[in-house]
């Protein structure tokens, strides 16, 4: 596939600056386009002496150098999102969850000003040297907008979806993180864990017991302004409430998911009706990002015994809980550790208990990437990742031991109660 080898930089950067097409960017994640960007680049490198298509030549590596599939070790698909100003805590993120295995989209809303779209791109092709390699990395060049309380945010995450669908055939899993989340543990622990894990499980937080939320977050209607006005953030409410529905049940948990492949094409390939009607739908729900994935996955048949009902997060909420988990700090430090979960949320920015993070369970150092069993570079004054090996190999950490006695007691009581949608 051609858009595997496009830089992130030149695809998310030269695309929209030099293309006269609207919405050229965005068409990095079609096939057909991105013939035409590789031609454009060509040209355009042999106009202004751009290094980007020599690079692509002679660094790009054979896809088979890493072995995906489900005869082989998982692989995860990351969608990243962030809004403006979150260029370097979208970076950092990038860097602490990064394995040439994987697949990230990185996502910075509407609201980012254009330049904090390539200036993403183009660090993270500085960056990272193995991302230019494997290309492995695309930013979406087209924004969509996220209303906090919208519906927005939820076609972003399906476009992205389908996007990664569509880009690479090689993941498993799709996992969503915001700008605000961090990892606890590293890729090749969190690689080594699932891989003991059936891939057709997805891991999210439901309840069909709504409680407070019945009122407040299920029967308001609502129009996110995001989807059809430039430049608004807002939403309307309507004065009336509807009834809660009964041709399917309602379900909600938190926004935060990691779905099984099969999963995401079943909501994006659309051979059932369920996926697009639940759609429109949701579409004026409030907080739709935190119903829509579970609602589906508990009214399928088909999926219904596929639910894992765990995010695989660290938050803590306040009481009585807000909008989103409050700000973790070195105080949480001990006790997140101890939960073996894989990701927490939410830090405030460059936050003292990330570097602790970094320093203690990831290893990482500033503006690098986390030195995983994939980085070959030995010499001391190197990034370790500046070279790389086998990418088929992991080498789990003591993390892993937690984090594979958590999973192993989810698994035991998914199968012991075989369908989470049930309770
Ligand atoms: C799901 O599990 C139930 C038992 O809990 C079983 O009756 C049903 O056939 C299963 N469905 C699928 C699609 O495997
Ligand atoms: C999930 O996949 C396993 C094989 O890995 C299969 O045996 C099982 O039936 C699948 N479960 C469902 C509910 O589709
Ligand atoms: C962490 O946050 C809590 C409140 O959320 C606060 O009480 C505590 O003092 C903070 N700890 C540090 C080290 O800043």
């Amino acid at each position: 596939m051609i858009p595997r080898s496009l830089p992130p930089a030149a695809s998310a950067a030269l695309g929209r600056r030099h293309l006269g097409v609207p919405a050229s960017a965005e068409k990095l994640l079609l096939p057909f386009v991105s013939v035409c960007f590789v031609s454009v680049i060509l040209v355009l490198s042999a106009i202004s002496g751009l290094a980007a298509s020599s690079a692509f030549f002679a660094r790009c590596p054979s896809p088979a150098d890493v072995h995906r599939g489900a005869a082989h070790l998982p692989a995860f698909a990351y969608y990243i999102v962030g809004g403006r100003g979150d260029v370097r805590r979208v970076l950092r993120l990038l860097l602490a969850v990064y394995h040439p295995r994987n697949r990230y989209l990185l996502h910075l809303s509407a609201d980012a000003p254009e330049s904090e779209r390539s200036d993403l791109a183009a660090r993270v092709w500085l960056t990272i040297p193995a991302a230019r390699a494997f290309g492995n990395v695309d930013v979406v060049g087209k924004a969509g907008a996220m209303t906090p309380m919208g519906s927005s945010g939820l076609a972003a995450t399906l476009h992205a979806a389908s996007a990664l669908l569509r880009l690479d055939d090689g993941w498993d899993w799709f996992v969503t993180l915001n700008a605000a989340d961090y990892p606890l543990i590293t890729q090749d622990d969190l690689i080594y864990v699932f891989s003991d894990v059936p891939r057709n499980l997805s891991f999210m937080d439901h309840t069909s017991d709504l409680g407070w939320k019945e009122e407040q977050r299920v029967q308001p209607i609502i129009v996110d302004a995001g989807i059809y006005l430039a430049k608004r953030k807002n939403y309307f409410q309507a004065s009336d409430n509807r009834d809660t529905p009964e041709s399917f049940k309602f379900f909600t948990g938190s926004p935060w998911v990691i779905l099984s492949r099969s999963f995401v094409e079943y909501c994006i390939l659309g051979w059932d009706n369920l996926p697009r009607t639940l759609l429109l739908y949701f579409t004026n729900v409030i907080l739709s990002e935190e119903s829509y994935f579970h609602s589906l996955i508990c009214n399928s048949a088909d999926f219904q015994n596929t639910t894992v009902n765990n995010d695989l997060r660290y938050m803590v909420w306040d009481d009585p809980p807000g909008i989103e988990p409050h700000l973790l700090n070195t105080t949480d430090y001990a006790e997140m550790i101890k939960s073996g979960v894989p990701f927490a949320r939410q830090f405030r920015h460059g936050d003292a208990v990330l570097d602790k993070i970094d320093s203690t369970i990831l290893k990482r150092r500033n503006n690098k990437a986390v030195p995983g069993a994939w980085c070959s570079a030995k010499k001391w004054w190197m990034d370790p990742c500046s070279q790389w090996g086998n990418a088929d190999i992991v080498k789990p950490g003591p993390r892993a031991k937690e984090f594979a006695r958590l999973m192993q007691k989810l698994l035991n009581d998914w199968k012991s109660e075989s369908n989470s949608c049930l309770s």
